[in-house]
């Protein structure tokens, strides 16, 4: 990186978190595909909008077809996604805003370089644990049954790996819970309203 120079003079975070009277965070959704994570984000944003929150949804399917249209599934394109999305979601937690990530992000090393990037004081990673056999049955966009049939390749949970979290600060079971259950369970740690 040659000739560049960021400016120091911005407002900080703390004024724009006053200005909105929030304190802002990076929420992580990990988890597998149809696993509930943009299911439970929205209910989330619904909640947190309505007790006088900002938020944001960054959300796998929107920004795959935006900023990240150039990028498909290897390895390399999985962690560049990320990168991605995580320095954007640290953009929207300096400007104070709640940010409500949602991507399968497979594998620690892809989690922890989001934490890296985002911070881990502003990083709470949610595992949406719901089991592949159930997200194989609700297949609500019909790619698990494609990745079966091989016309879609290094599916995750198929023919890719997903691994799970070690130590996430909250673990949602979507089979053993209600949507909102899993938003008061999310709201309960934060403590943010
Ligand atoms: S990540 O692995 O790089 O974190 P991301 O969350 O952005 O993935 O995108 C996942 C979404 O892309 C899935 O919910 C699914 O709709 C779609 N998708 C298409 N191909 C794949 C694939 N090979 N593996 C996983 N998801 C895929």
């Amino acid at each position: 990186m040659n000739n560049i120079f960021p400016t120091d003079k911005l407002l900080q975070r703390a004024d724009k978190e006053k200005l909105l009277g929030q304190k802002s965070i990076a929420i992580w959704f990990t988890g597998l595909s149809g696993s509930g994570k943009t299911t439970i984000a929205l209910a989330l944003e619904k909640e947190l909008y309505s007790r006088g929150l900002l938020t944001q949804i960054l959300d796998g399917d929107n920004i795959r077809t935006g900023i990240n249209s150039n990028l498909g599934f290897s390895d390399a394109d999985r962690m560049e996604n990320i990168r991605r999305i995580a320095e954007v979601s640290k953009l929207f937690v300096q400007a104070g805003i709640i940010t409500i990530c949602c991507f399968v992000s497979p594998t620690a090393e892809i989690r922890n370089a989001a934490k890296k990037i985002i911070g881990a004081d502003d990083f709470i990673e949610v595992f949406v644990n719901t089991p592949l056999e159930i997200c194989e049955k609700r297949d609500v966009k019909g790619l698990y049954a494609k990745a079966r049939k091989g016309e879609i390749k290094d599916f995750t949970g198929i023919d890719a790996p997903f691994e799970h979290p070690a130590n996430p600060e909250i673990e949602l079971r979507t089979h053993e819970l209600t949507v909102i259950e899993s938003v008061k369970k999310i709201i309960e740690k934060l403590n943010i309203a």
